[in-house]
């Protein structure tokens, strides 16, 4: 049991070769619009396959604050139904465990025509401002200010031709939401083309939406005409693109032969195009399986993080993890976030050569061997690098900041030990937690 003078690590070994079988889980980036979206109706909403996550126990949390009955029928599935909300408010302490949070803003405005959101603050990766997401909602009628910290909007959202100057995913999820029940027709220009969108806009559709978007052919544009109600649906969610490729890539790491199953082979086709280059091969055993097969030698490379459907930033400290393996000079662009290099200093303390310009550009210089050390989870997506840096670094690895982990990776301690991995969670006094 934790007690306040210890904190959690995770005590990564070595890795020899792992062996089995892995369950890529339900993807986390759809769960938690998906659960925003059961606000806009009062009927029941089944959503299965979402991942056992502390985002999505804060998310439902959430929803049971402003009313919302949450029924977990299994691991894997829940019922919402908010036949009438208790608050309209969401605190600040739910926001600052959760930004995603913000995404419930469209769909209490439609459903309701009010909200007040504590401001999400900055996290680690970027300043995330959501200036977009308030400029297409007063597009649209909204009246909203920011005091104390909060988002105080007030009016049912109108019908509106919006175009993102930027394209942001939850900002155009948000919007997606704030749409359906709005008056007349609304028209998002420079719409976000992530999976985890195209989700939400089927889940919607299923509830009786009218949603017109040819995103099959890469079309940023979407046309929705609002509708009086929404009904109640059942709805699996997508598998997650990120664990997906974050297990390819440590697959090849650690020279495993792991059949991951449940694997959107179609949501990582620039992905596997990159890894190709590299000398990693997916191949497909089955209709939602593949094993990871690699060359002798892998070849350094330039990747730079796009929006979908290029190279995905929440991939990016874990290739760069790849690359800091392989002989020769690679490079890596991050375009979307302003710092998403807070795991190169971790990398570094494992003995990886890596320098960067302007935290935009980082160089690698491939190292033969990465040597185990006390290193911190810097973001939600960087943990799983230092997961995978530890299962190749010589002796053990000590990861600090568990939360960060447990926030975006299912139980990857159990998925990787059911590998043969030598994983350890182990609760450790403050003072060796050098990271407090
Ligand atoms: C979503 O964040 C994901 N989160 C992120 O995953 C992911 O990294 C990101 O999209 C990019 O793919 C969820 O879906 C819950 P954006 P989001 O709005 O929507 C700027 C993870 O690890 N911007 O697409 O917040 C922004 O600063 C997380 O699961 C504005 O300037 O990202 C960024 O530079 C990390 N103003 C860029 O746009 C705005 O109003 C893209 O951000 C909104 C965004």
């Amino acid at each position: 049991m934790k007690n306040k003078e210890k904190k959690e690590v995770l005590i990564v070994h070595k890795a020899e070769s792992l062996e089995g079988v892995l369950e890529i889980s339900g993807a986390k980036n759809s769960a938690l619009p998906n659960i925003a979206s059961t606000i806009l109706t009062d009927k029941p909403v089944i959503l299965q396959n979402l991942p056992e996550l502390l985002d999505v126990k804060y998310m439902n949390s959430l929803l049971k604050a402003i009313g919302s009955k949450v029924e977990q029928i299994d691991e894997k599935t829940f019922v919402y139904s908010l036949k009438e909300p208790t608050s309209l408010c969401v605190d600040y302490e739910i926001v600052n465990k959760m930004r995603a949070s913000i995404l419930v803003l469209g769909a209490m405005l439609s459903r309701f025509g009010e909200a007040k959101i504590a401001l999400p603050g900055g996290c680690p990766i970027g300043q995330r401002p959501i200036d977009l997401h308030i400029k297409a909602l007063r597009k649209m009628g909204v009246s909203i200010d920011i005091e104390h910290g909060f988002v105080i909007a007030k009016g049912r959202p109108k019908g509106s031709h919006i175009t993102f100057d930027k394209i942001t995913v939850t900002g155009t999820e948000n919007i997606l939401m704030a749409s359906v029940l709005a008056e007349g027709e609304t028209i998002i220009e420079n719409a976000a083309l992530e999976p985890e969108v195209v989700d939400l806009a089927n889940l919607l559709k299923k509830m009786g939406a009218d949603i017109e978007w040819n995103w099959r052919e890469g079309s940023r544009t979407i046309k929705i005409r609002g509708v009086q109600k929404l009904k109640g649906t059942a709805h699996k969610i997508i598998p997650d693109r990120i664990e997906a490729g974050t297990f390819a890539i440590m697959s090849a790491l650690t020279k495993s032969k792991i059949i991951l199953k449940n694997y959107p082979y179609n949501l990582l086709t620039y992905v596997h195009s990159i890894l190709n280059k590299i000398g990693i091969h997916i191949i497909k055993t089955g209709n939602d399986t593949v094993i990871v097969k690699r060359e002798k030698y892998l070849k350094p490379t330039y990747i730079e993080t796009k929006e979908y459907p290029f190279f995905p930033t929440d991939l990016q400290a874990q290739v760069m993890t790849l690359l800091s393996t392989i002989d020769g000079l690679s490079l890596i662009k991050e375009n979307i976030f302003e710092n998403r290099f807070l795991h190169v200093p971790e990398l570094i303390r494992l003995g990886a050569c890596i320098s960067t310009i302007n935290n935009k550009v980082a160089i690698i210089n491939g190292v033969k061997n990465l040597s185990g050390a006390n290193v911190k989870a810097t973001d939600l997506r960087a943990s799983a690098a230092m997961v995978i840096a530890g299962l190749i670094a010589e002796g053990y690895t000590t990861i600090h900041n568990l939360h960060h982990l447990d926030r975006g990776y299912e139980k990857i301690d159990l998925k990787l030990s059911s590998l043969g991995a030598n994983i350890e969670r182990k609760a450790v006094p403050i003072k060796e937690n050098m990271f407090e």
